[in-house]
């Protein structure tokens, strides 16, 4: 009988469907077609307005009066009334401004309502959504909206799903939130991602959770216990809100059979991930990176595939992880686990593993050679620990390897061919590996970052370097490469923005053409043994930033033409054989950002290019910044440097970084001649001037004393004549003087950094007086009490032909006094970098699935 009866029943619901979809009776309601024509109306279409969406659809597009809108895209109406209960333009490409008038709000039976990934322009959401009592979904993710989320939100008593996040510039009081989360107690769904909320988290809010996503809403305090204990927690996500305090049960949490999704990255836990997370059964993805945990890992997550705990405190040994069965995504950087690798060789359930982050540990021992169970690898990623041996031939017949960073370890041997088509990033840098640059790696349709330096690979660079049309960062600095700089590099792509070949033994000249299309921020050729002249195509090189040809054998004029590269901030053509004099056109623009201008060690003559001094602007400013350097602080510090070799306070400081405070002219070292001319004040920036070891003549300008940042000025071996200016005494930053080897006279000024400077200072000079400078002179002193030159002891004598060593001296006799604080410096570089610009690894990946979870909440 039962059954007699279902059978009837399915068969009229059959009939029911067949007479709808046959004859289509116009159900929707004129004045809803037309109150969605009219919203229709309010916005343009533009692809852009939906730039997120893995696939967008100008969904109105074909709403017509022709036709039912009941049946129009992302229209549903329901059956038996004809009302439009449902509108779904997710991903609609709609651009334009949401008004509160809008027609929308005619349309007085919405249930479910989607919006999201469209872009209203800044729009403010209406209070009038508040109206809207039947919707049970609403969904505005990433469409645009501003401004305060109004309170009327929480009328909304029915909604299960409220997803307002996504968009940079809403937010949402306080006591809002707490009305939000009390008034909705149906909600299973609520996303409120890069909303401000600024406030703790009540302990109020719907039992019915099971989606929560947070993510950067400013959330200060402690998360209550009562999340731990919601049976329907899926998912939860907390990330970004460091001022949140979070701490979990010790024992077994009631959300802990059904939680898959943990997001906690940069949360304030303090401490150890209590054993209770062993409870964790379902848990596939877990997220607690810089988050300050401490201790070795106690607990067991049986269902775990993605799991980021870099950046924290933990340790214990590494081979702890093999016991997660289901890894994809293991990323551990950054700790403290020690251990050797051996478990990575008898652990064959590892095969769905494709990103094995173990950098920055602290991991010894070689890589196993004979592992098989780690085929689906991507990324791996095993830097800066205390790892050696060779790297065995497994890891180069990876077949989907797109990022192996190996850096900062000592292994040694050869690199091998690699089987892999799909590298992007190769990080072998600071190893002791050898031999030549495999053929394989020169044949990588996605090559991007290709970074070998600090090694003792040896050969030639071959031509089909320029094959790698993706080859983004080129760094071979240090190593022992030979030959000539193939031609073709300057026109191999139009991605290269940094060519770093410096230390190493390349010979030729530059032959090398740039082509119009270059992106070159960096050359560093610096440290070979290249002949020749400066290639002209270099000023085509319009991005240039750094330019360093020093330490070659270069025979040139001065390339004045450089001066037209807007960007050109450091330029080192030191210790070659440029000659002539260093002329400049009467431009007033040229060398408009430069701040190092290394031309020492030449055989320029003539004299000093008072054109030149006059343009420079940069070295016309004074950072405000000076007490607060900035360094580099992006993400490619130590793939992508800007380094070069300075001389300042008389030491040599090799492939430094530098601040961006730091402004240097060092001419030292040719033979320029006449009169320093006083426009040199001009260059109110300088932190460093050298024009020692030159034919300088004439008097020291008294204008140097508007150099008021100065820190290192050397004069010495010169001509220079005439007394000391007293005005130097203003030169409160100084804290190397240099002015021996001239012909100076007269007393020594007194007073303020004067008064730390010491014999050396000043020796070899005609007739100073004053010394040591302790010592009183002038009207006080009426028998000079040493004029110079200064009876010089024997071991002085010796250091003469060495110059730097007694600098060196001189330094060291300052003792505690004076800091020499120049162990690293940086530039803050504020150009612009392209949005691809990113280094290759798990941080991008993180960044990506972040990304791809902004969607995958949508869905
Ligand atoms: C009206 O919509 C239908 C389909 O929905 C489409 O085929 C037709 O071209 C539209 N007419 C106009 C005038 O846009
Ligand atoms: C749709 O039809 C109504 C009348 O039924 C008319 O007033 C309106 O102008 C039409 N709209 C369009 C876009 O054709
Ligand atoms: C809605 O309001 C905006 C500005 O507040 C106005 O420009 C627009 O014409 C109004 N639209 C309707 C249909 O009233
Ligand atoms: C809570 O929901 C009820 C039912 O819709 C509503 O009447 C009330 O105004 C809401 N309270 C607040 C504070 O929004
Ligand atoms: C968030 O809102 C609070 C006030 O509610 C404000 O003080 C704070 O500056 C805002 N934060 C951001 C990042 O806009
Ligand atoms: C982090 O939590 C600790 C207690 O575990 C607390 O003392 C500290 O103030 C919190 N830090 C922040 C930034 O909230
Ligand atoms: C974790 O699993 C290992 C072996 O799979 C077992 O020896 C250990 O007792 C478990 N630890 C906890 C806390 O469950
Ligand atoms: C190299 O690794 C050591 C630790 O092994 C670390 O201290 C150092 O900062 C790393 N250097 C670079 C350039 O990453
Ligand atoms: C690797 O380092 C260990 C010390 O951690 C050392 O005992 C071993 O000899 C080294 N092996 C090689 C090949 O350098
Ligand atoms: C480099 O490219 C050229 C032409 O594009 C091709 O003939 C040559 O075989 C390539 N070299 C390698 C090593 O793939
Ligand atoms: C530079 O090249 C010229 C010829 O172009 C040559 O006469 C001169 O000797 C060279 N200078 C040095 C220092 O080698």
């Amino acid at each position: 009988m039962d059954c007699v009866k279902l059978v009837f029943f399915m068969l009229y619901t059959f009939l029911c469907q067949l007479a709808f979809s046959s004859s289509p009776p116009h159900l929707c309601p004129k004045d809803q077609a037309l109150a969605l024509l009219q919203f229709k109306n309010m916005f343009t279409i533009n692809p852009d307005a939906s730039y997120y969406c893995d696939s967008s659809h100008p969904r109105t597009l074909f709403w017509n009066n022709s036709t039912d809108c009941c049946s129009w895209d992302g229209v549903h109406c329901d059956k038996m009334t004809g009302q439009v209960i449902e509108l779904d333009l997710h991903c609609s490409q709609l651009q334009g401004k949401f008004h509160s008038n809008s027609s929308l709000f005619q349309l007085s039976n919405l249930k479910r309502l989607d919006l999201s990934f469209n872009d209203f322009t800044e729009s403010l959401i209406s209070p009038k959504f508040g109206e809207s009592s039947s919707l049970t979904h609403l969904d505005l993710f990433d469409s645009g909206f501003a401004g305060i989320i109004p309170s009327e939100i929480s009328h909304l008593s029915k909604l299960h799903v409220l997803r307002i996040g996504g968009q940079y510039k809403l937010s949402l009081g306080p006591h809002n939130f707490e009305l939000l989360l009390k008034n909705l107690t149906q909600l299973r769904d609520l996303n409120l991602w890069d909303v401000n909320l600024s406030s703790t988290i009540p302990s109020n809010f719907s039992s019915h959770l099971a989606i929560l996503t947070l993510y950067n809403t400013g959330l200060r305090g402690l998360l209550p216990e009562r999340f731990f204990h919601l049976t329907d927690l899926e998912s939860l996500d907390l990330s970004f809100n460091p001022q949140l305090t979070v701490r979990f049960p010790t024992t077994k949490w009631n959300s802990s059979a059904s939680l898959m999704y943990l997001n906690l990255y940069n949360v304030n836990f303090t401490g150890r991930i209590p054993e209770s997370f062993s409870h964790l059964t379902a848990v596939q993805e877990l997220d607690m990176s810089h988050s300050n945990l401490l201790g070795p890992i106690l607990w067991n997550l049986t269902s775990i595939e993605i799991l980021y705990l870099n950046n924290n405190h933990l340790e214990g040994p590494i081979s702890h992880f093999s016991r997660f069965k289901k890894l994809k995504t293991l990323s551990l950087g950054n700790n403290n686990f020690d251990g050797r690798l051996e478990f990575l060789s008898f652990n064959r359930s590892w095969m769905q593993l494709e990103i094995l982050d173990f950098s920055s540990n602290s991991l010894t021992g070689p890589i196993p050679s004979n592992v098989s169970g780690l085929q689906n690898l991507r990324q791996l990623i095993l830097s800066s620990s205390h790892l050696n041996g060779t790297i065995p031939s497994w890891i180069f017949d990876l077949p989907s390897l797109r990022l192996l960073d190996l850096s900062n370890n000592t292994f040694s041997g050869k690199i091998q061919e690699f089987k892999s088509k799909t590298l992007a990033g190769v990080y072998l840098y600071q190893n002791q590996l050898e031999g030549p640059l495999p053929n394989s790696l020169l044949n990588q349709p996605i090559l991007m970052f290709l970074l070998l330096s600090h090694n003792s690979i040896s050969g030639q660079i071959a031509s089909t370097i320029c094959n790698l049309t993706m080859l983004t960062v080129l760094n071979l600095r240090s190593n022992n490469l030979e030959g000539t700089i193939p031609q073709c590099l300057g026109e191999m792509n139009e991605n290269l923005w940094s060519l770093d070949l410096s230390n190493n033994s390349l010979s030729g000249t530059i032959d090398t053409t740039f082509s119009i299309r270059n992106s070159f921020r960096v050359i560093s050729l610096h440290g070979n043994k290249l002949t020749g002249k400066v290639p002209p195509s270099l000023i085509i090189c319009t991005y240039l930033t750094l330019l360093d040809l020093g330490n070659n054998q270069l025979n040139d004029t001065f390339p004045n033409w450089l001066g037209d590269l807007p960007y050109l901030k450091i330029l080192s053509l030191r210790s070659n054989k440029f000659h002539g004099p260093v002329k400049s056109s009467r431009n007033t623009n040229l060398f408009p950002q430069l701040q190092i201008m290394d031309l020492s060690s030449n055989g320029f003559s003539g004299n000093l290019p008072i054109s030149l001094f006059g343009n420079l602007q940069a070295m016309k400013k004074i950072d405000v910044n000076t007490r607060t350097p900035q360094y580099v602080s992006d993400q490619f510090a130590g793939y992508y440097d800007y380094l070069t070799t300075i001389t300042t306070k008389g030491q040599d400081f090799e492939s430094v970084q530098i601040f961006a405070t730091n402004i240097i002219i060092d001419l030292s070292r040719n033979r320029f001649e006449g009169h320093i001319p006083s426009i040199i004040g001009d260059l109110v920036g300088l932190r460093t001037l050298n024009l020692s070891h030159n034919v300088l003549e004439g008097h020291i300008p008294a204008s140097l004393q508007n150099l008021s940042v100065l820190e290192s000025l050397d004069l010495s071996s010169n001509k220079l004549d005439g007394e000391i200016p007293q005005q130097l005494v203003s030169l409160t930053s100084l804290e190397v003087l240099n002015l021996s080897h001239n012909h100076l006279v007269g007393c020594i000024p007194k007073g303020k950094q004067f008064d730390t400077f010491e014999n050396n200072s000043y020796l070899r000079n005609d007739g100073l007086r004053g010394l040591p400078p302790s010592r009183d002179c002038g009207r006080y002193d009426r028998v000079p009490q040493s004029t110079i030159p200064l009876e010089l002891d024997q071991e002085e004598e010796e250091e003469e032909d060495s110059p730097m060593i007694s600098w060196q001296a001189v330094l060291m006799g300052y003792g505690c006094g004076l800091v020499i604080g120049l162990s690293v410096i940086y530039i803050m570089w504020s150009t612009q970098y392209p949005a691809w610009f990113s280094r290759m690894d798990v941080k991008l990946e993180h960044i990506i699935t972040t990304r791809m979870k902004k969607h995958k909440k949508r869905y």
